[in-house]
């Protein structure tokens, strides 16, 4: 038996999770975003999990390479694309779509192109900034873009390139689609998500360009957003992606369940001081464990006194600071309780989103930043099955969630 933390991943659940993502946006094809480690799932298993899924989503060329070492052939998209020279040519070489964000980055991957072209297009995805303020090209600069890219030899500019944009098969380059990010998608009612999905689909139209706009939040509660490509993130992992909405309301299970056990059950008397800074203090006599999990493990410091935790699957409250490797928790509700009693931090029992509201963040975050010293188990790998239901599961409020 492991001692200490462990991260159960459930392959099933993060299945069923693509399946309500597949009948939210049934006529969307489907970049599942495995970035950052899967969100902290563990990155290949997860790929092998999520295989229905039309292509995988990452940040980075680096994490694009990393799929390709372990044999993920699926389209793979950089949504950061290349950073430098060096990252742009292994991307080349591995076949993965890139983001285009600026035109500094058009710039270097058409001069690569034409100083070592390739076997086949390159496909790229210009990003359009609608609202976000963080990468993307401004609307005109797009729209030039574009036409610069669908001009003949001569107007393509300093790098002089020999064809227009998609018109010949020796094209150096494919413009693949439009992409832009949703900044408030998170909230149902927000107005900005109309007008960024509203600016985003007529330039795709104008191009006759296929169009990706749905992250999670877009995906479940925001119509226009179900665009020809969605790249669900956080839902896959059970995540809820938007305010005021749990989970379980969404049909979407968690897939990392994060627990430990009791490594000590102490009696101690009223006015007992309990860990660093004695900031809690026993208001009467009572029984105390403590758990093998702390920040050294990803768990968040900032948890306050009260933050909940599962043990025999009943709640009980964090109890003063957490330590590098432990909590203290309050046992007064589970007379039972005794030394190697499973505790769970988060997941199944327990919605992930409790424990960041206590904390002040949210769930991508502790979600994503468990530390190497946590053992990960991925659990029913094999035989899909999954039974959701057919409705969309948001309707979206006239005022508000
Ligand atoms: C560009 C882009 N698309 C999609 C996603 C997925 O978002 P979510 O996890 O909210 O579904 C992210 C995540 O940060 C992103 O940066």
């Amino acid at each position: 038996m492991i001692v200490g933390p462990v991260a159960q991943i459930d392959l099933e659940a993060l299945r069923h999770n693509l399946a309500v993502c597949r009948v939210a946006a049934p006529r969307s094809k489907i970049w599942a975003v495995i970035k950052a480690d899967a969100y902290g799932h563990g990155m290949g298993h997860c790929a092998a999990a999520l295989d229905s899924a039309d292509g995988f989503a990452v940040a980075r060329v680096q994490e694009a390479l990393g799929l390709r070492a372990i044999g993920i052939s699926k389209p793979l998209l950089v949504m950061e694309g290349a950073a430098s020279e060096a990252e742009l040519s292994a991307a080349l070489s591995m076949q993965v779509e890139l983001t285009i964000h600026s035109s500094w980055q058009l710039e270097m991957v058409l001069s690569q192109l034409q100083a070592n072209p390739q076997p086949r297009p390159q496909r790229v995805w210009l990003k359009l900034d609608t609202g976000m303020g963080r990468l993307g090209l401004q609307q005109e600069e797009a729209v030039a873009q574009i036409k610069r890219l669908r001009s003949p030899a001569s107007a393509s500019g300093a790098t002089q390139h020999t064809s227009a944009l998609g018109s010949t098969q020796t094209s150096p380059l494919e413009l693949a689609g439009i992409m832009t990010h949703l900044a408030n998608a998170d909230d149902p009612s927000h107005p900005m998500t109309a007008a960024q999905c509203e600016q985003a689909r007529a330039l795709a139209e104008r191009f006759g360009l296929p169009l990706s706009i749905g992250n999670s939040a877009g995906i479940l509660a925001h119509p226009a957003a179900r665009s020809d490509w969605v790249r669900p993130g956080i839902m896959l992992y059970g995540g809820s992606p938007l305010l005021n909405y749990s989970a379980a309301a969404l049909d979407l299970r968690p897939v990392m369940t994060l627990s430990s056990q009791l490594i000590a059950v102490r009696e101690f008397e009223a006015g007992a001081p309990i860990g660093y800074g004695s900031t809690y203090r026993c208001p009467e006599s009572m029984r105390v464990g403590v758990v093998a999990v702390g920040y050294g493990d990803g768990y968040p410091r900032h948890a306050p006194t009260g933050t909940p935790v599962l043990v025999r699957g009943q709640r009980a409250a964090l109890l003063g600071r957490v330590s590098m490797d432990m909590i203290s928790v309050d046992l007064r509700p589970i007379p039972e309780a005794e030394v190697g009693d499973r505790v769970i931090l988060w997941g199944q029992g327990l919605p992930v989103e409790e424990v960041a509201e206590q904390v002040g963040t949210i769930n991508y975050e502790l979600l994503c930043r468990l530390s190497p010293r946590v053992s990960v188990v991925h659990e029913r790998p094999e035989h899909p099955s999954t039974s959701i239901r057919e409705t969309p599961p948001v309707q979206i409020p006239e005022q508000g969630p």
